[in-house]
């Protein structure tokens, strides 16, 4: 059931950031949706609650208990067709953080192998009653498809080169604890832009957050009127990275690659691997970003992405965990208030 507290009775609203504003906020129906499919169509009120739920988490897992019981007695099935390092682990480290049952369907070994459809076999899962299905697919549209055959919530890990939602949020998390605010920051996006859902979903939360944002990349891998998204276009790196506040790179997405776009790795590391030396024409405190997983030597010299003074690399994973335990809470309060 949910707690009606009258407008008398409602206690001092908790300082943002703490472990109570987090909870204080998971009683508010601040984020309304059953489904996060991507972050278009998401206002900023709404990115910025999850930010402000998330900020809350972060604190939770540094502590040595780390364990709430608002999912308890839910039943969550992560259901990845695509290899994952960092969604799969911390959507199961958020899931049980949160106090659910965490099912990871081990997709290679599933009927999906037989050739049962994406369709059959979420149709077959929602019969089991899960209350949240995280999914990754290599086809853009399939979790939006798979959302509209099942009951319960569903949450967009990465579809193609359409969206990765969560990852977007949790660099915006990073971002926003370390440089204090987004909008008016100049962030340059670089790398394979063309075949980045990474990249899609950041410049759709940057831009609806008021930062400027560049991409930068060769342009056999920038999609065509890139601009239409409200991005500067840029093909040298150096005028790419000129005073920028935070340089995102990104994986060359070879899987994803009809041909070669690249003439070779060595020449690509040469002109748009980020070093130190490129790195010079950034603001003096740019922070260093990469989702992952990281190629060493093509995209990013692996000196730069240890460098502890200007790489976040590792504070995004800490924060993919707190960003995916906001969006498992907001997604099915809808749920938790039926019961
Ligand atoms: N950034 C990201 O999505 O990493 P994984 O593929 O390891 O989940």
């Amino acid at each position: 059931m949910i707690r009606v507290t009258t407008f008398a009775r409602l206690p001092p609203r908790p300082r943002a950031g703490t472990i109570a504003a987090a909870m204080a906020l998971a009683n508010e129906p601040a984020f309304a949706r059953q489904h996060l499919l991507g972050i278009e169509g998401l206002s900023a009120a709404e990115i910025e609650d999850l930010l402000d739920l998330a900020d809350g988490f972060v604190e939770l897992n540094r502590q040595s208990e780390k364990k709430l019981q608002l999912l308890r007695g839910r039943t969550l099935i992560n259901l990845f067709f695509e290899p994952s390092t960092r969604t799969q682990t911390s959507f199961e480290l958020a899931g049980k953080r949160l106090g659910a049952d965490v099912v990871n369907m081990a997709v290679a070994r599933s009927s999906v192998v037989k050739g049962e459809t994406l369709i059959d076999t979420a149709m077959t899962l929602n019969a089991m009653h899960p209350d949240v299905l995280v999914v990754r697919h290599h086809e853009s549209g399939a979790v939006a498809l798979l959302a509209r055959h099942v009951r319960c919530a569903v949450i967009n890990a990465g579809d193609g080169a359409h969206e990765h939602p969560t990852q977007a949020l949790l660099d915006a998390l990073t971002i926003r604890r370390r440089k204090g605010r987004i909008a008016g920051l100049v962030v340059a996006i670089c790398g394979d832009i063309l075949h980045s859902r990474v990249a899609r979903s950041n410049i759709l939360l940057l831009r609806t957050m008021g930062a400027r944002v560049r991409v930068v990349a060769p342009p056999t891998l920038l999609p065509r009127a890139v601009e239409s998204l409200g991005v500067e276009a840029v093909t040298d790196m150096q005028r790419g990275l000129e005073d920028a506040d935070i340089v995102m790179m990104l994986r060359l997405q070879s899987e994803r690659m009809q041909g070669s776009l690249v003439p070779s790795v060595r020449e690509y590391f040469h002109f748009f691997g980020l070093t130190h030396e490129k790195l010079r024409a950034a603001k003096p405190d740019a922070m260093i970003m990469h989702p992952g997983p990281m190629n060493r030597g093509v995209e990013i010299d692996g000196v730069v992405a240890d460098d502890i003074n200007r790489s976040a690399i590792l504070d995004q994973v800490e924060m993919g965990v707190a960003v995916r335990m906001a969006v498992l809470d907001a997604t099915t309060r809808r749920l938790r208030a039926q019961a």
